[in-house]
């Protein structure tokens, strides 16, 4: 069990990988992977909530995923549906806020549409924001910020020298949060795969190579605050933060 002293991270990114993995050890189609995924990250986001994590970040569809199979894709997005549905009246007794990061324009219109229900009827929630990351790229996200800076520039609003850091952070979709603390990705892969690039600057990761995402239970998220705490963050000086 965790001390009672510990420092709780105010964001945490959880890079939900192992779905189809954890499918192929059972003999199931790699959508079953996904589904007890989809089961999981609804169980963790409310424990989150329950311990008083302030934001809390999931990968849930990358702008690289779409070179997945056709009939993947299509799964993935019918349990982005599903999901939806039951998040219109999900999570309202948890006070929990859904937001979604990523380009959702490439989206379906039918899920554009919930994804809109979704953000504003639980826009004046106050306990966990949840960021679902949805056609979600880092590099994307800063190609966006780019973009949004340089129109401002163009239209004569801003000179190139006033561009600063904390003016591409509001330019992220993030704009308001604070960065993640801990990144944490199940499954045995060491790589950020284009997740909170601009965010993750001081993030603490904690790669766990002995859990699968739908086996990832309230205890491994216990075991990787844990492993935050036992860090310790300098943010490029030298005393311990
Ligand atoms: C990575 O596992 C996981 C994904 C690409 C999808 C993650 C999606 C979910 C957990 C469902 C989320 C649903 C909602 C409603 C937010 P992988 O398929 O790459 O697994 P593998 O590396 O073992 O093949």
């Amino acid at each position: 069990m965790a001390e009672t002293n510990r420092i709780l991270p105010e964001h945490i990114g959880i890079i939900m990988d192992g779905n189809g993995r954890w499918a192929k050890k059972r003999g199931l189609p790699r959508m079953a992977g996904h589904r007890a995924g989809a089961n999981n990250f609804r169980t963790i986001t409310r424990y989150c909530n329950k311990i008083g994590i302030k934001y809390l970040t999931v990968y849930a569809f990358s702008t690289e995923n779409w070179s997945r199979p056709k009939e993947e894709v299509d799964a993935l997005m019918r349990l982005l549906y599903d999901y939806l549905q039951e998040a219109l009246r999900d999570f309202r007794e948890e006070n929990i806020r859904t937001r979604f990061i990523g380009d959702v324009t490439a989206l379906q219109p039918v899920l554009q549409q919930l994804i809109a229900e979704t953000e504003e009827l639980s826009a004046d929630r106050t306990g966990l924001t949840l960021n679902i990351a949805m056609n979600y790229g880092g590099r994307a996200e800063m190609v966006r910020a780019a973009q949004m800076l340089a129109r401002r520039v163009q239209q004569g609003q801003l000179a190139p020298e006033d561009i600063d850091e904390a003016m591409l952070s509001a330019s992220m979709y993030t704009a308001g949060q604070s960065d993640p603390d801990l990144i944490i990705r199940p499954s045995g892969e060491y790589r950020t795969s284009n997740f909170m690039l601009w965010q993750s600057a001081y993030s603490e990761y904690v790669f766990m190579d002995d859990i699968l995402w739908p086996d990832f239970t309230e205890e491994d998220l216990e075991r990787a605050i844990d492993i935050f705490n036992s860090r310790s963050r300098r943010f490029g000086g030298t005393v311990a933060k």
